[in-house]
């Protein structure tokens, strides 16, 4: 009897203290039982806990119809549903959240010097598909929320990036001056500038969008810009709820989505996605050793099968795991556009070869990788 007590207590202790396992792919139970519903999300730790923000997706549209959800956990494995941190405004309000807008991406920051969490989010209004092109922005004195709409509007109107040559800031080459996109001389007038000239006063596109921290709390808004087709990174002002006007354009021309960023070592590395509206592409890998630039593409950080359609995903978020040096998750998407709330979450580990990054495929895994 003694040996049985003794086997028993020491299995619990083992379960106890084993790392329990992230499946990519398959269906992730919150505390209910229920799949999570926290799509091309963000991850915020805050006192102890990861607080997971993400697009509520209902059963049958892409639209918002409740806003964006909020999980907490503190594991990575196990998360609780802390309900709707920031809640879509009701029909007819004409707010610029209205229920049935489009709200994705949402990412939370917290800003040490007033004391409050930021939610940056891509929003398209009701109704005009996906013309809008905006950000917008929400805030909340508690992590969970509710948060409180502040504005949406396109970013930097009125402002030229600083890598933009004074010929592309005064060429007099508009949009209308080509009968057909995507031939040569379109191509090289997108890369010099014709979609930024064209918004310069009302302000930049924004679609697909990540929010960075870096180490000295300067915060930035990393963007699909120019028709989906240049990416920019803008500096936002000192409480995170605006943009200062700073920002520059990188691989004008390059049709890159879904941003995700980290840093590490000094270097900063981006992983992005083509545009291929909710179909999986293959993902596209950048350093820099400043977030100015110069920027450097590098092979696809994908490695076997399907890593040409990074493995049926896209990326959203690349989150370091509290406590462990040089530990990155990288997470996805994999949508499923006719039936949005089953799409599935891909998180992998991101490993290092010859100093890039990769990401392989795994079944399941778990944090003792990082050891
Ligand atoms: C791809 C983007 O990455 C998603 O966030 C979403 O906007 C879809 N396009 C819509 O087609």
């Amino acid at each position: 009897m003694k040996s049985i007590i003794y086997s028993f207590l020491l299995s619990t202790l083992f379960l106890s203290v084993k790392a329990q396992d992230i499946k990519p792919g398959a269906i992730w139970p919150d505390e209910q039982g229920i799949h999570v519903n926290a799509h091309g999300g963000g991850i915020l730790y805050s006192n102890g806990t990861y607080y997971w923000f993400g697009e509520h997706k209902s059963e049958k549209t892409s639209a918002a119809l409740k806003g964006v959800t909020c999980y907490s956990s503190k594991n990575l494995t196990d998360w609780k549903n802390e309900g709707i941190a920031l809640a879509v405004m009701p029909d007819g309000s004409g707010s610029d959240i209205e229920k049935g807008c489009v709200l994705e991406r949402p990412k939370v920051v917290y800003n040490e010097k007033t004391n409050k969490y930021v939610m940056w989010f891509h929003l398209e209004l009701k109704g005009k598909g996906y013309d809008a092109a905006r950000v917008g922005v929400a805030v909340s004195d508690k992590v969970t929320g509710p948060y409180r709409f502040i504005h949406s509007y396109r970013p930097c109107a009125g402002k030229w990036p600083d890598n933009m040559s004074e010929t592309e800031r005064t060429s007099t080459v508009k949009p209308e001056d080509f009968e057909k996109w995507w031939t040569p001389e379109w191509r090289q007038a997108v890369e010099e500038g014709l979609f930024n000239r064209r918004d310069h006063a009302g302000g930049q596109m924004s679609r697909d969008m990540t929010i960075f921290v870096d180490q000295d709390k300067k915060a930035y808004h990393i963007y699909s810009s120019e028709e989906n087709l240049t990416l920019q990174i803008a500096e936002l002002s000192d409480d995170y709820q605006s943009h200062t006007g700073k920002y520059i354009r990188i691989f004008p021309g390059g049709h890159n989505e879904a941003p995700a960023i980290f840093k590490k070592n000094g270097i900063y590395y981006l992983i992005t996605s083509g545009c291929t509206g909710w179909d999986p592409n293959e993902a596209r890998m950048f350093t820099a050793s400043s977030i100015w630039g110069p920027w450097k593409q590098h092979p696809n950080p994908c490695r076997g099968d399907d890593a040409n359609l990074t493995f049926h995903s896209q990326s959203t978020y690349i989150l370091p795991v509290a406590g462990k040096k040089d530990a990155f998750i990288f997470m996805a998407d994999r949508w499923t556009p006719k039936h949005p709330s089953d799409a599935r979450y891909i998180w992998l580990p991101i490993q290092f070869e010859n100093g890039l990054p990769v990401l392989k495929w795994m079944d399941k895994w778990n944090l003792s990788i990082f050891d």
